[in-house]
Parts: C-alpha cells; sequence; structure tokens
C-alpha cells in the first residue's frame, strides 16, 4: 500500500469526531462560500443556479462539510463530489455530513482521476485541495488535473506547505524517519513524543513558535513529523506550478501578509525598488521577509482569468463583514486612524483614514455599497474615494468580501 494512503488509513486528518456536528462547524480558508464568491466569481455569482464542486483529497470533511452546510442554508442547489485516497478518512467525512442531514457523493479515488471525474459527469465550478498536493508523488501532476477538471469560468482553492515557517519541521522529520522509519505508526508517535521531549532548546523545530499541529492530536502529530511524503512550496515554485496547469494565482489568503511593504522602512528609495517590482515578486518578497508563513492559502482560475475574477469596490457589489462588532472597529478607527491585528504570530498595524469610519458599520448591514454611499448622501466617486483605502484593508486582512447572493 502507498505509504501517505496507509497514513491516512491510521491517522484519518485531521482528527473529528461527527458527533462534535451537533455543536458547532468546523469554519476556514479556503471555500467558505463568501470567499469564493469575492475572489472568484467577483462577488456576482448567482447561487440559485447549481455549483459543482470538487473536494479534492477532503481527508475527514472540514471543507466538505463547510461548503455543504452553507450552500445548502443559501439555498444553492449544490452538487459536491468527495475524493479521497483514505477509506477511514471518507467514512468520518460521511458521518459528519450524515449527522447535519447533508448529502454529497464519495469515491476513494485518487484525484489524479478529476479529468476523467469531470468528463463523466461535467467540469467543476470549484475546487477545493487543501493540504494534499504537497503529498503527491509527483505533485505537477495532481495540478495539471485540478486544472484540467475546472470549467472555464471557474476556481480553484488551494493550501500547500509553506517552507519558511515550517523552519525546523524538514530536518525534526529526517531525524525521525532515521530513528523510527521502520517502526510501526503507533510506535513511531509515541517514541516521537519522547524524543520531542528530550531535543535541546537549540534545535530548529522546538525554536518555531508557528508550528503546533503536533500539540493537537496524533494525526497532527504523524502529519506533520512523520509524514513520509512532504514538501513545501515558496511563492515562485507555487506560481510555477500553477502556470504548468495552466492556472493562474487571483489572491493570496490574507492579502496583507503578501504585501512586503509593512516589512520594509518606509522610505521613498525602499518604495520606489518595490514599485518596480510585479506583484509575483512582491509575494515572494513578503514571504521571504516575514519568515511565518507554514502555508499558502491561494485562490486560482484558469490563465487569463485571474484579472476579472476578484470582486471590486462598486456600488453594485455588497459587502459581507466577516469580523467581530463592527460599531467597536469603527470607534477604533476614528480614534487612532486604524486597527492592529495579529495573524500567524506577526502583529499587523493597518491604517485606515479616519474619514472612513463611520461607513464601517454598514458593512454588516447587507446593503449594496452604492446603496450606502447614497444613505451618506455622497455621489459614488467622493464615496469610493473616501473608503476606498478602507475596503482594501479589510480586505487585506479578510475581514470583508462582497457577495450578493450570500449572507452570513
Ligand atoms: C493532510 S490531509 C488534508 C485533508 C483535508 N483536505 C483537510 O484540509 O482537512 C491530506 C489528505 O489527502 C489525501 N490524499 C493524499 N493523496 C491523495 C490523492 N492522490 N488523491 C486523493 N486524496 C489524496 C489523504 O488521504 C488525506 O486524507
Amino acid at each position: 500500500m502507498d505509504p501517505v494512503k496507509r497514513q491516512y488509513e491510521s491517522y484519518p486528518y485531521p482528527a473529528r469526531d461527527p458527533a462534535d456536528e451537533a455543536r458547532r462547524l468546523v469554519e476556514g480558508s479556503p471555500s467558505d462560500p463568501i470567499e469564493i464568491d469575492h475572489f472568484l466569481f467577483r462577488g456576482r455569482r448567482d447561487w440559485r443556479r447549481p455549483f459543482r464542486a470538487l473536494i479534492a483529497g477532503g481527508g475527514t470533511g472540514d471543507a466538505l462539510v463547510m461548503l455543504a452546510q452553507k450552500l445548502a442554508d443559501a439555498g444553492c442547489p449544490a452538487e459536491i463530489h468527495y475524493v479521497d485516497l483514505s477509506e477511514a478518512s471518507r467514512d468520518i467525512a460521511k458521518a459528519r455530513m450524515e449527522a447535519r442531514g447533508l448529502t454529497a457523493t464519495y469515491e476513494v479515488r485518487s484525484l489524479l482521476d478529476a479529468p476523467q471525474i469531470a468528463a463523466e459527469q461535467g467540469a467543476f465550478d470549484y475546487i477545493d485541495c487543501c493540504g494534499v498536493l504537497h503529498h503527491l508523488p509527483d505533485p505537477s501532476a495532481g495540478f495539471r488535473a485540478l486544472g484540467e477538471a475546472l470549467a472555464p469560468g471557474g476556481g480553484i482553492g488551494l493550501m500547500v506547505y509553506a517552507p519558511y515557517g515550517r523552519d525546523g519541521v524538514y530536518p525534526m522529520q529526517d531525524a525521525l524517519a532515521s530513528l523510527l522509519g521502520k517502526d510501526a505508526p503507533e510506535v513511531q508517535v509515541a517514541m516521537a513524543r519522547e524524543a520531542l521531549a528530550s531535543v535541546p532548546e537549540t534545535n530548529g523545530f522546538r525554536r518555531n513558535p508557528f508550528v503546533s499541529d503536533h500539540e493537537a492530536s496524533d494525526a497532527g502529530l504523524y502529519d506533520l513529523l512523520l509524514h513520509s511524503r512532504d514538501r513545501p512550496y515558496a511563492v515562485p515554485e507555487l506560481l510555477a506550478e500553477l502556470s504548468a496547469a495552466g492556472l493562474a494565482a487571483v489572491s493570496f489568503l490574507e492579502p496583507l501578509r503578501y504585501d512586503p511593504a509593512p516589512h520594509l522602512p518606509a522610505t521613498p528609495a525602499f518604495a520606489e525598488r518595490l514599485k518596480r517590482m510585479t506583484p509575483a515578486e512582491r509575494w515572494a518578497l513578503a514571504e521571504r521577509l516575514s519568515g511565518n508563513m507554514r502555508m499558502h492559502v491561494v485562490y486560482a482560475v484558469k490563465a487569463g482569468r485571474e484579472g476579472q475574477a476578484m470582486a471590486s469596490l462598486s456600488a453594485e457589489a455588497v459587502p459581507r463583514w466577516g469580523g467581530p462588532d463592527p460599531r467597536a472597529l469603527a470607534a477604533k478607527v476614528q480614534a487612532e486612524g486604524g486597527f492592529a491585528i495579529t495573524m500567524a504570530g506577526l502583529r499587523h498595524r493597518v491604517p485606515i483614514p479616519k474619514a472612513a469610519a463611520p461607513f464601517i458599520p454598514a458593512l454588516a448591514a447587507e446593503r449594496s455599497f452604492g446603496e450606502i454611499a447614497k444613505a451618506a448622501r455622497m455621489d459614488w466617486f467622493a464615496f469610493a474615494s473616501t473608503f476606498g483605502p478602507a475596503y482594501r484593508a479589510l480586505v487585506g486582512v479578510n475581514l470583508l468580501h462582497c457577495s450578493k447572493g450570500l449572507g452570513r
């Protein structure tokens, strides 16, 4: 049996109990439908139309359950197809769906078969592939398969590991493999825990504050440190894989984390050099400077459509607020000209002009930006220039998206 399949039969990932569906919905990125609408369908998709989604390597079902539940709540006629190599993972994913009265089709099958599935049943409007491609023997074949299975106007939400935030993980994986590689999985897990407790404080893994999956569960420890096949992607490598598969990135998440400017001196000399860089060069620079990215979440589309996929500030766009009480944020912006937010262990100061503060509470009111401007008795151009910097900042930290058809 393939060692990766064997691992996920023994340790379905992430560890989930279907009984927990009665008390909470696991949410995250990629694959929240409002994010999908914002980044892939300009925030204008008509969700009354059928929506075909593939959950590729769906594991124990986090993305499957979130997508299915939210689309069911929105009354969207969605057809969701789940594939994974692991029967044990499929069983848990299916039980979680059944606990909620949700349906999908399930196959214990490789995502490399996505083009055949699409040819037989129809191309996919959306493909989720979270934490899978970096485990394939030939990841490029996986990227290509997903690209081929995608409908021309559709999009993909991906997560792959990133190298610099995983400092220390790979030497530790090699160390444990050399020690325990021939042992049974349960022995590996138990002895890895003992070994971790005794490595010196100079050990790179021990010094890395960004990785903690091994503390959550045995499945997490196995996934992080005992994996038989796992490679990370720096931004340029990921973009090259997408490009070779006929795909292109629309946006990384959170967008602000991929802006290198806050990590550099705010002088004209640096600003001038940053301005000369392409977006891809800036994303790569942000990754190299920040050092805290342990994964990349990226929304991608067929190459050529990347400039037309994402929502923008327009009178028709309907904002969807994804944060805590927007009135409290408005008060903070009014008082301080911005706010602070911690993402992946790094505190970011997010400047927002005070003049935009009065509009922030309206972002949760389910009204279009045009209606918000009208209520403030402002013509569209005055509103857009006052609110534009706030729009970019709030989308940048993933608190604000646009979707005409989906509410929170
Ligand atoms: C780290 S888990 C991620 C699960 C899920 N996507 C999530 O984010 O919670 C990786 C999953 O990919 C599956 N997998 C690995 N190679 C695969 C392949 N070629 N086709 C389908 N699934 C695969 C594994 O069985 C495992 O369930």
